[in-house]
């Protein structure tokens, strides 16, 4: 064969980029966009955005219990028109999907919230920032108009929390998040190793002198605005000990009175592990509660929140939404805790991937492909909506030990015998 053959057959044009982002090109998976933020942040930004609590056990255990479930899809099914939307709070959405509230999000981009705000307005899909947010309630409020909400630490100056209730209502914001599971600051050893010391985004001059090695994230922050917590306070010494002072332990369902009093719309607990707690927020009048572990970076030694959904989920039924966070990175992840339970997702480190990587455009990219993921993962499981994801899909996989030895068809055998899903 002649190179003149050969060559109309090579593609020697680079593949098109998303959105002309050289950086997000070939990027497929959280994965392949976690490996570009890694590369931009300088270590500081890095540990905080990676750190679990002490030795990590929690933090490995959210991704280690996906690889324990499997799916059984159902066939033959026409998948030809697959319905990802569905009702969050109240409101419909397009995605089972949501963005988990993250403080000091300029750590990892100089847009921060403005960046993420843009990234939802056009995956339609509902944010939550923090009371830690480095953007202000307005600024956000601006930039977009699909379901705002507003992630509460009750703690500390109650004065601080009810002036920002306030604004986020008049700000239209759609929902409050009351944050349960931080009542006392982790220790996070990534982080003291990186010399950063948060919520106080005092970056020490490592991690500033490293900032040569990152020059892209580097030249941003400097010739940004200093970070600061605008819903707290100005940045001045006030607002930094209302900070510190933040983490005192002292939030009781009785608060959820005075907080009634400045909201009357939707409130969600955010931290519940158990199904007695999930019952509590019902019987307070909550509309939701969120399954997590705060990422892994709260109490360590604490259960993956795929294991404990299904008997949340049991316990309130349809008393309130049951969504969940902690440790999603893959379209399957997301199918396998509609099916076990919960309403939505809530997406924490898969975004910020994206917006450490390549700001509105890399949160954008993330969201695009965990819903294609999504839909690829109903469309295999025969699931046409939402609805049709039920626990007749999933099963654990079983453990290895003796099974393991035994001749093909009894492995095949003892594992059929488990059957679904009912509780982890
Ligand atoms: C860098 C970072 C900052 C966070 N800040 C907050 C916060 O201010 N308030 C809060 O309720 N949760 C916070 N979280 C926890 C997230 O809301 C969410 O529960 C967690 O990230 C979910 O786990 P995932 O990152 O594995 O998806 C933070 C998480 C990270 C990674």
């Amino acid at each position: 064969m002649r190179v003149s053959e050969i060559l109309p057959l090579l593609r020697l044009a680079r593949p098109p980029a998303p959105y002309g982002a050289k950086t997000l090109a070939r990027c497929y998976s959280i994965e392949d966009v976690a490996r570009k933020a890694r590369i931009r942040l300088p270590l500081g930004s890095r540990a905080y955005l990676e750190t679990g609590g002490e030795g990590e056990y929690t933090l490995r255990r959210n991704r280690a219990a996906f690889d324990e479930l499997e799916f059984l899809p159902k066939h033959p099914v026409d998948v030809s028109h697959v319905d990802t939307s569905t009702t969050v709070l109240g409101q419909h959405v397009p995605l089972p999907l949501g963005l988990s509230p993250i403080g000091s999000p300029r750590m990892f981009h100089h847009e921060g919230e403005l960046a993420v705000a843009r990234a939802v307005r056009s995956a339609g899909i509902p944010y939550a920032i923090s009371t830690l947010a480095t953007q202000s309630i307005e600024d956000v409020a601006r930039q977009t108009d699909t379901p705002l909400w507003f992630q509460l630490y009750v703690w500390g100056d109650r004065g601080v929390i009810k002036e920002a209730v306030r604004r986020a209502k008049a700000a239209g914001f759609s929902a409050l998040l009351l944050t349960i599971d931080t009542t006392v600051r982790s220790k996070r050893e990534r982080e003291k190793h990186a010399g950063i010391e948060l919520p106080t985004p005092n970056l020490p001059i490592t991690t500033l002198l490293e900032g040569a090695l990152h020059p892209s994230w580097a030249w941003q922050f400097i010739t940004s605005p200093t970070i600061s917590f605008p819903n707290v306070g100005p940045p001045d010494q006030r607002s930094l000990r209302v900070i510190s002072e933040m983490f005192d332990g002292t939030f009781t369902w009785s608060d959820l009175e005075w907080i009634r009093e400045l909201w009357d719309g939707p409130i969600v607990a955010k931290g519940v592990l158990r199904p007695e707690e999930a019952i509590q927020a019902a019987d307070h009048g909550l509309d939701g509660v969120i399954v997590s572990n705060h990422g892994g970076r709260q109490l360590d030694h604490l259960p993956a929140t795929i294991d404990v959904l299904p008997e949340i989920a049991d316990a309130v039924g349809d008393r309130l939404d049951v969504m969940i966070d902690s440790g999603f990175r893959r379209g399957t992840d997301i199918a396998a805790a509609l099916a076990l339970g919960a309403r939505a997702v809530l997406i924490g480190r898969a975004h910020l991937y994206g917006l450490a990587a390549a700001g509105e455009a890399g949160v954008r990219h993330c969201i695009d492909i965990l819903a294609e993921e999504l839909r690829m993962a109903m469309g295999l499981c025969g699931a046409r909506s939402v609805a049709e994801l039920d626990r007749s899909l999933i099963r654990h996989r079983p453990p290895p030990g003796p099974t393991d030895a035994a001749p093909a068809r009894d492995r095949v055998q003892s594992s059929s015998q488990r059957g679904p899903v009912s509780s982890p």
